[in-house]
């Protein structure tokens, strides 16, 4: 099942952006390192581009709305899961402006970003759980083999942690992962120095 396979990927490349994310502004915090401001705008930016424009799209499309036609089962957490991907614009810009009011060295930014990151970084880990734990098993109890294989063609065919449909102007996702990770600091990436778009 190509569809799990890619949407447990996704799961795990968003996590370990919040991870370093948190690991980061952790260590900015404490004194320990001094803010590297291009790198958390860099990683924020990511998010946006590709769990909350790509990852819940087609969450919806192939998995979600495909199971509500076949059971009433886990209604209400599948209603709450597509609210909650309906709200990603305003998630992200709650991100977004703390971040530019702390990048302005407005007092108290530094602390107003880092609660809502926490803020950001709570509600991803209830609504993956709630996804991994809840739906999923349904997923394997109700879909058929034609559910399954729509969803494997339309989450291959949009997987851009492997670099498909990569076209012109498409941002590369696995290399800006992989330039995010490498870029955070130790024990995270290899605190390769101040983040800068190549
Ligand atoms: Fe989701
Ligand atoms: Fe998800």
């Amino acid at each position: 099942m190509e569809a799990m396979r890619i949407l447990m990927d996704e799961h795990q490349s968003l996590a370990a952006i919040i991870h370093a994310m948190r690991h980061l502004i952790g260590e900015i915090g404490a004194g320990r390192l001094e803010a590297d401001q291009g790198l958390l705008a860099a990683m924020v930016h990511y998010l946006e581009a590709y769990p909350e424009k790509r990852h819940h799209p087609k969450e919806d499309r192939y998995l979600f709305g495909p199971l509500r036609q076949r059971t009433g089962e886990g209604a209400a957490a599948l209603e709450r899961l597509e609210r909650e991907h309906g709200e990603a614009e305003g998630r992200i810009q709650a991100l977004e402006s703390a971040l530019a009011c702390y990048r302005a060295g407005q007092a108290g930014g530094f602390e107003a970003f880092r609660a809502a990151f926490d803020t950001y970084a709570t509600f991803y880990r209830e609504h993956m759980l709630l996804e991994e734990r809840e739906v999923l098993p349904l997923l394997h109890q109700y879909f058929t083999a034609e559910d399954w294989a729509r969803a494997d063609a339309g989450f291959l065919a949009d997987d851009p942690l492997r670099g498909t449909r990569t076209g012109k102007g498409e941002e590369d996702f696995a290399r800006i992962f992989t330039k995010l990770v490498e870029a955070a600091p130790a024990p995270i990436g290899l605190g390769a120095g101040p983040y800068r778009e190549a």
